[in-house]
């Protein structure tokens, strides 16, 4: 039996092949923070600074997944566990293909976020916190919803009526109230470039 499945695995490309291709080390950048706290944004001009630097970055938030494949969850903490399950599974798929993926959600509890790493793998999982005051995110209220929340027109809003569970041993932590974006996008570069570098 062996000697007919091996000449298979023999014809698979595997990761390893993909990653000396593209010239890194894939990886799974996993952003978690309150809505507001800065996590797209970071990852948005990470991704262009990584890109410009030769490597090659996929950014996963929600406006490529939960406007499609997730189309169909909601914000109940049943559909935010479905939401990372199959983020952490695409993901994978990302990484299996020697890519390196910015997820940005904001993956509200430990039990969430623990199970993205059972799907990646602890090696391959690195989780950044991004961490502004609520007061702060509510302050800036970039989309506007904070204040629906407040208002009762949003029920269960992360942060006003729902959950955010810190990270207790985060990889990195980026205090965006305390940074500007350059610094805060300068500190995920140096963090991660060392383990993304082929070598
Ligand atoms: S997660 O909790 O399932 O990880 P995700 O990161 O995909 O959330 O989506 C969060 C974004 O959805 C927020 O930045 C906000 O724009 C929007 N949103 C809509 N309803 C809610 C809600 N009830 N709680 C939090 N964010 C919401």
């Amino acid at each position: 039996m062996a000697e007919n499945i091996h000449p298979i695995f023999d014809r698979l490309l595997q990761r390893s092949d993909r990653e000396r291709r593209l010239g890194q080390r894939s990886k799974v950048l996993w952003f978690t923070g309150l809505s507001g706290s800065g996590k797209s944004t970071i990852a948005e001009h990470l991704e262009r600074r990584l890109y410009n630097e030769g490597f090659f970055p996929q950014v996963l938030d929600g406006d490529n997944i939960r406007s499609g494949i997730n189309n169909n969850l909601s914000f109940s903490p049943e559909d935010r566990r479905e939401n990372i399950r199959r983020i952490a599974e695409v993901a994978r798929l990302y990484l299996n293909s020697g890519i390196i993926t910015l997820n940005s959600f904001i993956s509200p509890t430990r039990e969430m976020r623990a199970m993205a790493r059972a799907i990646i793998g602890a090696d391959d999982f690195l989780e950044i916190y991004v961490n502004a005051p609520l007061e702060v995110c509510e302050q800036r209220d970039v989309k506007g919803l904070y204040e629906k929340a407040r208002a009762g027109e949003i029920k269960g809003f992360t942060g006003i009526d729902a959950p955010y569970e810190p990270p207790l041993t985060p990889a990195l932590e980026i205090r965006t109230h305390e940074n500007s974006l350059e610094d805060s996008v300068e500190q995920v570069f140096n963090f991660i470039h060392p383990i993304i570098k082929y070598q």
